[in-house]
């Protein structure tokens, strides 16, 4: 394991009631003129909204509404935020949400504070903000887990990337399974499918022999696999399939399962530029390039492939090569895939005629990665996905 400092600034209020039983008290705590910001307008058709705004009002709050953050935030709507945040002189944000909802405040909560543009900021001279809005978020919408971490998910439309910026903690975040259960099943399954990636993401960074986090991580994935099964089985299953998919998202970011680790990111760093290029769905996209860049990865990622055959996918070792149990796992996870009904071909997500060249060009070459791939061979895993 290598060396760590682990410290981990957000309160989790997770289950049934949490916002009115926790709201209260953690607004008492912040400033007057508060920004409640949201999507597409989905709080507003399941109550989370009225409910919401009823808490504010008691507690005395001015607030000023933010709507309309699209899926795949881009950098113009963090800079409109900032905007609104600036003119009406915002103490504290009430981010209501997913990801998408989730990532776009982390930034504004940066931008509102810096007079120059942070992209560049941080992007160009590699400076970090030092001075953000205070934030709450309110999840409703699981798989990102992006309410736990710091680093937001950003399309900036112009230069085409979608990358990522780092913004503040959330003070607090909400997690109440309830507020999840109206997600669009689509949502459902891509959510799961995008939490159980982040723990395959960690588990392959280096160092590579099992250790206290990744042993904690097999949990994860076991746990996500067989919850995503039962919800599929039960969708109105919230206390022991939903709760459990909301907690294991949140755990797979939370940084617990990165401990001692330097995490792997390619397959996300190639469906962000995916994304950049398409406005795919996020866990869509991860879903059809997973199983083929593991085929890319698996002379590198025997050993832990194997284990991950064994350790979460059940497959009994017995006869077997390492190099055998490695190829079950990809099929194991290919046809899972196909199981939950995600998509296993770029075209099936309408995906026809994207630049996969300018993609893999763009793409981040991370460093926990166990293969160095090149441009080229990206080209050639986009181009085996379509
Ligand atoms: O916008 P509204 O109307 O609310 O509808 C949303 C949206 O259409 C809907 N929805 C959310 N909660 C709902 C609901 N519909 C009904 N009932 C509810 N309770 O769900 C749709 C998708 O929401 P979105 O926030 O876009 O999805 P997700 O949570 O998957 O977030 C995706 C974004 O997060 C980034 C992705 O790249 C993408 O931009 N990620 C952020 C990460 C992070 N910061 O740690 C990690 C991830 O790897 C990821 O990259
Ligand atoms: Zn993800």
């Amino acid at each position: 394991m290598n060396t760590f400092t682990y410290s981990y600034p957000t309160k989790v209020y997770f289950g049934e009631k949490s916002a009115g039983n926790n709201l209260p008290a953690e607004l008492a705590k912040v400033g007057k003129n508060v920004m409640l910001a949201y999507g597409g307008g989905s709080i507003k058709k399941n109550g989370i909204y009225d409910e919401l705004m009823s808490i504010l009002e008691t507690a005395g709050k001015n607030v000023v509404e933010f709507s309309g953050i699209m899926s795949n935030p881009t950098y113009a709507k963090v800079q409109e935020g900032a905007k609104i945040a600036r003119e009406n002189g915002i103490d504290f944000i009430l981010a209501v949400g997913g990801g998408s909802v989730i990532d776009c405040c982390k930034v504004i909560s940066a931008q509102a504070k810096l007079s120059e543009n942070l992209w560049e900021f941080e992007n160009e001279k590699h400076s970090s903000p030092s001075e953000f809005i205070p934030m709450g978020a309110v999840v409703t919408a699981f798989g990102t887990g992006a309410e736990e971490n710091c680093g937001a998910v950003i399309t900036h439309e112009e230069k085409k990337i979608k990358g990522a910026l780092w913004g503040a903690f959330y003070s607090f975040a909400i997690l109440d399974p309830a507020y999840t259960m109206t997600m669009p099943m689509k949502q459902v399954i891509s959510g799961s499918f995008d939490a159980l990636s982040h723990c395959m993401e960690t588990y392959m960074g280096s160092p590579r022999d099992v250790n206290l986090s990744d042993e904690i991580n097999e949990a994860c994935q076991r746990n996500i696999i067989r919850n995503l099964r039962a919800t599929l089985n039960d969708p109105n299953d919230i206390i022991s399939a939903r709760s459990e998919l909301v907690w294991a998202a949140a755990m797979a970011e939370n940084g617990m399962l990165k401990i001692g680790k330097v995490t792997d990111f390619q397959a996300h760093m190639l469906e962000h530029q995916l994304g950049a290029y398409t406005d795919c769905n996020h866990g869509e996209g991860l879903a059809v390039i997973h199983p083929v860049l593991y085929r890319h990865m698996l002379p590198e990622a025997e050993k832990q492939f194997a284990r991950l055959a064994v350790n979460v996918w059940g497959i009994s070792a017995d006869g077997k090569s390492e190099k055998q149990l490695a190829e079950e796992f990809i099929n194991a996870l290919a046809d899972f895939i196909k199981e939950v009904g995600l998509p296993t071909k770029f075209s099936e997500m309408g995906i026809s005629n994207a630049d996969f060249k300018a993609i893999a060009d763009s793409t981040v070459l991370t460093g926990g990665c166990c293969k160095k791939f090149t441009r080229e061979e990206l080209l050639e895993v986009l181009n085996e996905c379509s």
